[in-house]
């Protein structure tokens, strides 16, 4: 959950990886650092807090030089405190080393290494790399390539990292295993990055590392080599499809509003899916016995409201597991298959699940934003959303992006298997017109829900309730709320309100009620006797409702009007009004919009 990056390019590649690792922040930033090879000599500087306050605190301008990593940290192992930030040293300060992810076995390699003198600054389990190389040295290694190699046939975990050290200068080496590294091949300068946005002001051209591969970058130069057998391994080069610009804010305060209001495009692009992906992905799913939806946090709920589109659309009943659970919760065989959902496609817990079902002989496939990730890599089929680029902490296009790619699959499964429903004409149609809903509702919403967030964001406590496809939808504007605004909001079945949670409504606790529309006639109904429920006990009631819905305005204190619409697109509409609503209370309360506290955008830790 960190940010990787590295240059090796003529005159001062200082500024660049500032650049780099402000670009990758997302990743992590709590703290960061930077080495450089400056003179014949490594030059280190580090320290808490973000790009912008450490490079200026500590003077990185202050440095010159060619060659360099630099690392922004989500903390694991040790505190956030500068001495834990990376980069990490050697003992003579010859190699210093950035690392992603987690070393198992470093408490053991710690005290191995403590018992033959070497001498430890932080209490992270990245330190123990740029000993174990040096140690890999003393012994005896041929050449600095060795004593790397060897090292990482010691280490034990998940890593991507980069090396560099003044016994060979004008070289980053680096290696992955289980997580993330690139490198970017620009003109007289080649660069590393955890992902493209690293270094896609410089160039589009990249080389994605596979597991279990390490290799170097020269100012011309690179090669790749397998840490199984030490031999070279041919790469492709990729041409990122995203540019720098697309990376940037684009006159918007926040990443946050921006990716919201990128929505149209995001829904264009996922209703327009790579056929061939789509017709493989189908016939998998034709074939199996068992079918699992797995994601993680917001893409946990993406497969929840997935669930509820493969039963509307294709009459299937699909499981959705939360990835953290699926290893301990389903079964697996050759019969099943896997779908998982995620926008980083590096998210460790839905790798994982990946990986288990692969084990168990299952066909896997994935609904995924990055391309090259290692998600993209794993699975079968791999169905790129190429919803662009999602910078904010907070995911919003990708995961509305990823329930219409779900939708998609779900309606050509459903004409595959010839279960397809009377009025699927209609609703097709109805997500045709999705895009141009959005841009609607953003153009003439987004003043009253700014308005009402005002008004409301005052409340500390509050319940997110939804029936049917409309529940998750909750619970995902509830996770909004409290990963952006750090408002306290439990989402929830309406229906399961009466089996405990009514006990909490008074003055202090506010529900947000998701309303489908009136043609919506059975749901409705039922949505409406729970509202009744809790304006029985005299709650503070929100509701996000379709316009000449009369039957609500006396039950509601607040009302978000929206344009009557297909109920199959209905959802969707109360989703992006959850996103701004939560988007509006995080700014009336001040929040850090794009990077919430204690959170990062690619979690690639258990
Ligand atoms: O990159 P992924 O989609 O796999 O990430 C999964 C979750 O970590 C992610 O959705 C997280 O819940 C977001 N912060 C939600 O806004």
């Amino acid at each position: 959950m960190c940010g990787i990056a590295g240059v090796v390019g003529q005159g001062n590649v200082v500024d660049t990886l500032v650049r780099s690792i402000r670009t990758l922040e997302y990743r992590g930033y709590d703290s960061c650092g930077i080495a450089v090879l400056q003179n014949g000599a490594l030059a280190v500087k580090k320290g808490v807090g973000t790009v912008e306050e450490v490079s200026q605190a500590e003077r990185f301008s202050d440095l010159d030089a060619a060659t360099g990593i630099a690392h922004t940290r989500w903390a694991t192992h040790g505190a956030v405190s500068a001495e834990n930030a990376h980069p990490f040293t050697s003992c003579d300060g010859r190699i210093a080393v950035v690392h992603n992810g987690i070393i198992a076995n470093w408490t053991e390699l710690r005290a191995r290494l403590e018992a033959h003198g070497h001498k430890f600054r932080s209490q992270t389990d990245t330190e123990v790399v740029p000993h174990l190389i040096e140690e890999q040295l003393k012994l005896g290694a041929a050449d600095f390539e060795t004593a790397f190699w060897q090292s990482l046939n010691l280490i034990d975990g998940a890593y991507s990292f980069a090396v560099v050290t003044s016994l060979e200068p004008g070289r980053v080496f680096v290696a992955k295993h289980k997580n993330p590294i690139i490198i970017g091949l620009g003109e007289s300068a080649n660069y590393i990055g955890s992902d493209f946005n690293a270094f896609i002001d410089k160039t589009k051209r990249a080389v994605v590392f596979d597991d279990d591969e390490y290799g170097v970058i020269t100012k011309d130069d690179f090669w790749v080599k397998s840490r199984l057998t030490r031999e070279v391994v041919c790469k492709d080069v990729t041409t990122v499809q995203w540019d720098a610009e697309m990376a940037k804010k684009g006159g918007y305060p926040h990443y946050m509003l921006k990716e919201i209001h990128e929505q149209p495009h995001a829904i264009r692009m996922a209703l327009g899916v790579d056929a061939r992906g789509m017709a493989q992905v189908v016939e998998m799913l034709r074939a199996a016995k068992r079918i699992y939806l797995v994601g993680t946090g917001t893409t946990y709920y993406v497969a929840l409201v997935g669930q509820y589109l493969f039963k509307d659309h294709a009459r299937r009943f699909v499981s959705a597991v939360a990835a953290d659970e699926f290893t301990l919760l389903a079964e697996v065989d050759a019969e099943t298959v896997v779908l998982a959902v995620s926008q980083s496609g590096e998210t460790y817990d839905t790798m994982q699940a990946i990986r288990c079902a692969k084990a168990a002989g299952a066909k896997t496939a994935a609904v995924v934003n990055v391309m090259g990730s290692s998600l993209a890599r794993e699975v079968n089929v791999a169905l790129l959303q190429m919803s662009g680029p999602e910078i904010s902490v907070i995911s919003t296009k990708a995961a509305l992006a990823q329930m219409v790619a779900l939708y998609r699959i779900a309606a050509d499964l459903a004409r595959a298997d010839g279960t397809a429903r009377g009025d699927a004409a209609d609703v097709a149609a109805a997500f045709a017109a999705l895009p141009d809903l959005v841009q609607q509702v953003l153009n003439e919403k987004s003043g009253f829900l700014n308005t009402l967030a005002k008004h409301t964001c005052g409340w500390k406590d509050w319940l997110f309730l939804g029936r049917g496809v409309y529940y998750p939808i909750a619970l995902e504007c509830a996770l909004k709320m409290k990963e952006v605004a750090y408002r306290h909001a439990e989402g929830m079945p309406a229906g399961f309100l009466k089996h405990g949670t009514l006990s909490l409504i008074d003055d202090d606790i506010c529900s947000l009620i998701f309303v489908p529309p009136k043609r919506d006639e059975a749901l409705h109904k039922m949505v409406l006797a729970n509202i009744e429920q809790i304006r029985a006990r005299e709650g503070h009631v929100v509701g996000f409702v379709y316009d000449a819905d009369e039957s609500l305005a006396s039950l509601l204190d607040e009302r978000v009007l929206l344009p009557d619409v297909h109920p199959s697109i209905a959802p969707f509409l109360e989703l992006l009004c959850g996103q701004m609503f939560a988007y509006f209370t995080a700014v009336a309360l001040k929040r850090p919009i794009d990077r919430p506290r204690s959170l990062a955008k690619s979690v690639t830790v258990p």
